[in-house]
């Protein structure tokens, strides 16, 4: 017969004497739960009781993360702010001027063309008349040019891209190259539109703006003052490619809120953009002004103006003559008349 000897239900390992509590203090405070349970053969709610009675506690540490930050860079609020001032300057330096001033040197009367919305790269502009009136104001003497936006047609919004018919976009930018050279002498400034600015938009480049920059030309980009000195007498000449509040049974009205609303000290007013050619004389203010509104050259066909229902464009460029010695204006809706006009001027 096996005896089996009854368990002594008191039977422990709870630390009596003082130095089996300094044990149990050493232990408690660094070893693991596990180790502990195993080593006194109780549970841990037990030996939690015990090192209570004794105020015993645990020192161990709970694993930490410890993470080297020295080889994250972090930029300073400083650093940042500094960079956006510096970015902020470089990018209204890479803008061009509000107002630009350019003199001729003259005694003679001269006439300004100013053509904008040519469109090269879409096949329906009118290339014939378009080489026979640059030609024309190559050839023409005391003839200087304003170009405006939309010189290239640059159909590169995304939204359109897909449908638009045209030339390819390289091809358009070599050929306006061309013309700028081959116009160098007789162009005043150069600026863009909403067409030649879609470069912009998508890439960042103001692709007008390398153009007129390789070739020395003042650039105005969609829109400035122009302090035009022509002899002794001095001219104000606003032109922007867009300005809001046009009508299109008023064709210069937005010409005059320009002069209402955002400058009402010049004296030849040129919007661009619209396509559909005028000019109008009028006094504001007890002043005579002129306002003038750019034509096109895409005036074969364009399958916008045709969708949207747009009439009335023509291959027009309004032309001023300006005298050196007293101050006078004289407006043309068409750059022929003004050359006829100055011809006899001239003698
Ligand atoms: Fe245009
Ligand atoms: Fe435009």
């Amino acid at each position: 017969m096996v005896k089996i000897e009854k368990q002594d239900s008191n039977r422990t390992n709870k630390p009596k004497t003082q130095e089996e509590k300094e044990l149990f203090r050493e232990d408690y405070g660094c070893l693991p739960k596990p180790v502990l349970v195993e080593k006194y053969g109780k549970s841990w709610r037990t030996i939690e009781d015990w090192a209570l009675e004794n105020g015993f506690k645990r020192t161990i540490k709970k694993p930490q993360i410890i993470v080297d930050k020295s080889v994250f860079h972090e930029t300073s609020y400083e650093d940042l702010l500094n960079l956006l001032k510096q970015y902020s300057k470089a990018s209204e330096d890479l803008f061009a001027a509000k107002t630009v001033k350019i003199k001729i040197d003259t005694d003679e009367p001269v006439a300004i063309v100013f053509s904008s919305d040519w469109h090269l790269g879409h096949p329906g502009v009118d290339y014939t008349k378009f080489d026979n009136d640059i030609n024309s104001i190559l050839n023409e003497k005391n003839v200087y040019m304003y170009l405006g936006g939309d010189s290239i047609e640059n159909m590169i919004s995304s939204k359109i891209l897909c449908v638009q018919r045209q030339i390819d976009v390289s091809l358009q930018h070599e050929f306006m190259y061309k013309v700028l050279k081959k116009m160098e002498s007789k162009i005043l400034a150069f600026g863009t539109g909403n067409h030649t600015l879609w470069t912009e938009a998508q890439a960042k480049i103001d692709s007008m703006r390398e153009l007129a920059s390789k070739l020395n030309l003042v650039y105005t980009r969609d829109g400035g003052l122009l302090n035009l000195t022509v002899g002794k007498i001095e001219y104000n000449i606003l032109r922007r490619h867009q300005f809001r509040m046009n009508s299109s049974a008023n064709l210069t009205h937005c010409i005059k809120q320009m002069l209402r609303l955002e400058n009402d000290d010049f004296d030849v007013g040129v919007i661009e953009h619209g396509h559909v050619p005028a000019m109008e004389e009028f006094y504001y203010k007890g002043h005579k002004r002129s306002a003038l509104k750019c034509g096109s050259y895409k005036i074969l066909w364009d399958e916008y103006a045709q969708g949207k229902g747009f009439t009335g464009v023509m291959a027009l460029n309004p032309t001023i003559i300006l005298f050196p010695d007293k101050f006078e204006i004289l407006s043309f809706l068409d750059m022929y008349q003004a050359f006829g006009v100055l011809r006899n001027l001239l003698g």
